[in-house]
């Protein structure tokens, strides 16, 4: 084997044996370096005679390439496993189960808040909107709870710095009974109509939260009396509570709005509160100076309205013993009504 063919074979043996790219430059130097064994040959070139000098040159040359095409191999080699152990570290198990998207559910109070729409729609009530940001005027004075009037202290809510145009500070609004006033201030009587939303009062407890949901009613006809009331009011539970055998009592009461008034109160049928009374209702025949400032006769012109607690009613449907529970978040909760 000639010297050329033998540094060509050690070249081999050293490419091949470096384990990674800093050891092989570092071969590489030892034969194609400055100071490498083919530049040493090529130095000596010079001392030749100019015949023997182009067969020598010819052959280190050739040596030479055969030397760089194994450097050459040895890099691609190297690169291509550092990239099959760097796919190999990141690779996925794919057959790890997927995290799955957790799809959501409809909360539980807007639950009952769609079977009441459904339930009225289904025996002609409109269903109407109105904001929650409300006058003085509307939420208290127009019924008929006039300004220092006792009755407000039993609905103590949050005050906006902002004020109406009378000068009285706007509030959130203590109940839906303002809507009463709106929806019958722009239509004409016959009226029938519920308007379920957001409610404020600064209450907590586990029956009482600070922002809770009612549904107000209102029917205005010519003969709409309290009997009309206790008929529908009743109808309309036994459909939400899929029982026509409910615990149902309408205790006298008060409120500056309607005469005679009523509380609607429904006993637990399961849960922790089994066998206990919750009121559910406010309720009664629309009050004469209420009826006159929706500006109508109250002559001619009578009927009830009532405004219910959704979560109230939530509760009973499901047995629930703490209202809190539904503005908690709890998934756990939450899913037993997915
Ligand atoms: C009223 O709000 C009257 N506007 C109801 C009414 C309408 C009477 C029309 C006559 C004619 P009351 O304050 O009782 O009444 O509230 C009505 C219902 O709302 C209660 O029976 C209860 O179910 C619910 N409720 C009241 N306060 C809260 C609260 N803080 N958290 C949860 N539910 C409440
Ligand atoms: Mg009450």
């Amino acid at each position: 084997m000639s010297e050329l063919d033998r540094l060509v074979s050690e070249a081999r043996i050293a490419f091949e044996g470096a384990p990674d790219s800093p050891s092989l430059e570092d071969a590489k130097a030892r034969f194609l370096g400055k100071a490498g064994a083919l530049t040493e040959l090529l130095k000596g070139l010079g001392a030749l005679d100019p015949e023997e000098k182009r067969t020598r040159g010819a052959e280190i040359n050739r040596a030479k390439s055969l030397i760089e095409e194994c450097l050459s191999n040895r890099r691609d080699a190297l690169a291509q496993a550092q990239l099959n152990a760097k796919l190999a570290s990141e690779s996925i198990d794919v057959t790890l189960p997927g995290r799955s998207l957790g799809a959501g559910s409809i909360h539980p109070v807007i639950q009952t808040w769609r079977r009441i729409e459904e339930i009225f729609s289904s025996i002609g009530f409109e269903v109407a909107d109105g904001p929650e940001v409300e006058t003085d005027w509307m939420n208290f004075t127009a019924l008929n709870n006039p300004e220092n009037h006792p009755a407000r202290s039993m609905q103590d809510t949050f005050y906006l710095e902002k004020t109406d145009s009378t000068g009285l500070p706007l509030l959130l609004r203590t109940h839906t009974s303002p809507m009463q006033v709106r929806y019958a201030k722009t239509h004409a009587p016959p009226i029938k109509v519920i308007a379920p939303g957001r409610t404020y009062r600064v209450d907590s407890d586990a029956t009482h939260s600070p922002m809770f949901h009612q549904v107000e009613g209102l029917w205005l006809g010519e003969d709409v009396s309290f009997a009309d009331l206790k008929g529908v009011y009743h109808d309309f539970l036994s459909r939400f509570f899929e029982d026509d055998q409910l615990d149902l009592r309408f205790r006298p009461s008060f409120f500056p709005f309607t005469e005679p008034s009523a509380e609607i109160d429904m006993r637990f049928s399961s849960g922790p509160l089994k066998g206990r009374w919750l009121e559910i209702s406010g309720a009664g025949q629309v009050h004469p100076t209420v009826i006159r400032n929706f500006g109508f006769d109250p002559e001619k012109v009578i009927g009830f309205a009532f405004g219910s607690g959704l979560e109230r009613l939530t509760m009973l449907r499901y047995g629930i013993g703490d209202l809190r529970l539904f503005f908690e978040n709890d998934l756990r909760f939450l899913r037993q009504f997915a």
